[in-house]
């Protein structure tokens, strides 16, 4: 029995189900990262496509960070949420990356519970009566109840629709209103703007600028444009979850600059701290500095902004910021492009490929005239990718592929080379 096969049954246990479908899909028990590429406990390796969990933007176990957490790990872990050498720096740093008014921060662990903290703020600020948040369909902001409460779609358990509005995203492939771009001239933004409109209790609209667990949506031209507008005449502040997108996955520090939304709040977890545990709530000083936005003990937490996530920070944005990574991603991106392009092509399972810098969707579909998801098929291609030393990540009937910045052209190739083997044998019937 191979070592990996002997560690999964010894956890399996005791091991609470739930998993990942990725995970339990996947049965891999990776033992090291460097770069790109992953090595499993029986020295097969990968090319990791799926960067972590969007986490890896400058590959994993970069020397820089590796070496900037172990100067931490001998100093200083732990002091609440007392300020700390480096904390200053990485506000700087910050305020550089970010659009100019969003100069205001406060640091956490996860996604989900920067989004908490969003709606705190969110609440906090809100006018009398405006006890409503809007979200998008599609939308994925993580599985606390405050965050369960804005995601309408089955995460595997109930979905918990709770006090938020919903609005129409810009899923062209699967257009709810059975329209096409751009004859639809962005009907679905028409009819979230009329929601804006009719409905006062709204106090902000909470989204992600281009959808990624639901598949990589990417919103048409003039989208946002409808919508970020309507939230402004009406008073209703714009929250970006950039959980995903944040720290130049798209090409831009952040996705609502590529898009030209300009936000009053914007969460940031994934890219930041080169996996580990980290999350800024990135604001407008007026927002965050407010009286009513700012009450003592807010924006504190036991690890929040702790000295460990900190220096991963500091030294992931630094080498990003230094390395000129970010300008990497367009001229990857088109290279990537090009080549799911032509698998989109050749196999006729890929119903769409969607991108958005360096974080591409693939709809996986039994017949492309019907459109129905194949989520079996997904799950196939995703294993012989593994099977053939490809890492990507997958969801239902989506495949995502999101190599880490610094990814070489020749590891993209590969990796591509690799998919087209994975979607043959699929095809095949080999899986
Ligand atoms: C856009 C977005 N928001 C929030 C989250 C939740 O993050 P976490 O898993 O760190 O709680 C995710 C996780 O995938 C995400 O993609």
């Amino acid at each position: 029995m191979s070592r990996q096969r002997r560690l999964l049954a010894r956890e399996a246990a005791h091991l609470a189900p739930g998993a990942s479908e990725e995970a339990a899909l996947g049965q891999r028990v990776f033992v090291a990262g460097s770069g790109s590429t992953l090595t499993d406990a029986d020295g097969n390796r990968y090319l990791d496509f799926a960067a972590g969990t969007l986490t890896q933007s400058i590959g994993h176990c970069h020397p820089e960070v590796v070496t900037a957490l172990a100067d931490q790990a001998g100093r200083l872990w732990n002091v609440h949420d007392s300020a700390t050498a480096d904390r200053a720096a990485l506000c700087e740093l910050l305020a550089t990356l970010l659009p100019a008014e969003l100069d205001t921060y406060a640091f956490f662990t996860t996604g989900a519970e920067v989004v908490e903290a969003a709606l705190r703020v969110v609440a906090a600020v809100a006018a009398p009566g405006r006890n409503r948040v809007g979200a998008l369909r599609h939308g994925f902001h993580g599985k606390t109840l405050g965050a369960r409460m804005l995601v309408h779609w089955d995460i595997g358990h109930q979905s918990f629709a709770g006090n938020s509005i919903l609005g129409y995203s810009p899923y062209c492939y699967r257009c709810p209103l059975g329209l096409r771009y751009p004859s639809c001239e962005t009907r679905c933004a028409d009819l979230v703007v009329r929601h804006i409109a009719d409905k006062p209790q709204v106090s902000a609209l909470i989204f992600e600028p281009v959808l990624g667990a639901a598949g990589v949506i990417v919103p048409p031209p003039g989208y946002w444009d409808k919508i970020a507008r309507a939230c402004r005449d009406s008073g209703v502040l714009l929250v970006a979850d950039e959980v995903a997108t944040g720290g130049g996955r798209t090409g831009a520090f952040l996705a609502c600059s590529w898009l030209g939304i300009e936000p009053d709040l914007v969460l940031l977890a994934k890219g930041l701290a080169s996996g580990f545990p980290f999350a800024v709530l990135a604001g407008r000083s007026q927002v965050l500095r407010g009286p009513e936005g700012a009450a003592a003990g807010s924006t504190a937490s036991t690890f929040g902004g702790n000295p460990l996530g900190i220096a991963a920070a500091l030294a992931t944005l630094t080498v990003i910021d230094r390395d000129g990574l970010i300008a990497r991603v367009p001229g990857l991106a088109a290279a990537m492009r090009a080549g799911l392009d032509d698998l989109h092509e050749r196999h006729p399972m890929i119903g769409e490929v969607r991108g958005a810098g360096l974080l591409f969707g693939l709809e996986i579909v039994h017949d492309r005239d019907s459109r129905q998801p194949a989520p079996e098929l997904a799950g196939q291609v995703y294993r012989a990718g593994l099977d053939l030393g490809l890492r990507t990540a997958m969801g239902g009937h989506i495949l995502r592929l999101a190599p880490p910045f610094t990814t070489t052209a020749d590891e993209l190739d590969e990796g591509l080379r690799l998919l087209d083997r994975a979607l043959s044998l699929v095809e095949a019937g080999g899986r």
